[in-house]
């Protein structure tokens, strides 16, 4: 299968709680190539364009103030069907109902605080790799164990 990418950020209550390595590592466990990497405070004229889609909903004020309220590790995933298989190993939204093994059902309890983001499709992918990371696009490289993890 192509190669596709996504966009993960784990979230200022990842970082608070150091996890940011636990977190990194699973997805790089899985054998998904880092291709971008940055840390900072996600500004919130770039998060209410990235939550625009939650707009209006009772929850909307309070994501937008945690996904604000301190640095985010904000990466892009490259691998086979990427996507998919990231979302997998994060869990589900809410924690609570995630499967143990995923990073939510394993390392969070409540939706409001659950650790990750992970872009949902593929035209969500290419939106937000695009707002997050802009002009610097990322890196194309591969590694010699590549061989070993995709046909
Ligand atoms: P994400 O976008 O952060 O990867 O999470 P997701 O796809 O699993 O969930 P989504 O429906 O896109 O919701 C985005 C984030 O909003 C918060 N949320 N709170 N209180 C609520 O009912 C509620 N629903 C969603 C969560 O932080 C969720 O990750
Ligand atoms: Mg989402």
């Amino acid at each position: 299968m192509a190669s596709e990418r996504t966009l993960v950020i784990v979230k200022p209550d990842g970082v608070q709680r150091g996890l940011v390595g636990e977190i990194i590592s699973r997805l790089e466990r899985r054998g998904l190539r880092i291709v971008a990497l940055d840390f900072r405070v996600i500004d919130p004229a770039v998060s209410s364009v990235h939550y625009a889609e939650h707009r209006g909903k009772p929850f909307y004020a309070g994501l937008v103030e945690y996904i604000g309220s301190g640095p985010s590790v904000i990466m892009v995933l490259e691998g086979p069907d990427v996507i998919r298989a990231v979302r997998t190993t994060v869990g589900v939204t809410n924690p609570a109902e995630a499967a143990a093994g995923t990073i939510r059902g394993d390392l969070g309890l409540e939706r409001g605080r659950n650790l990750i983001h992970a872009s949902d499709g593929a035209e969500s992918a290419s939106r937000e790799i695009d707002l997050f990371f802009g002009d610097r696009m990322p890196l194309s490289y591969e590694r010699d164990i590549d061989r070993w993890i995709v046909e």
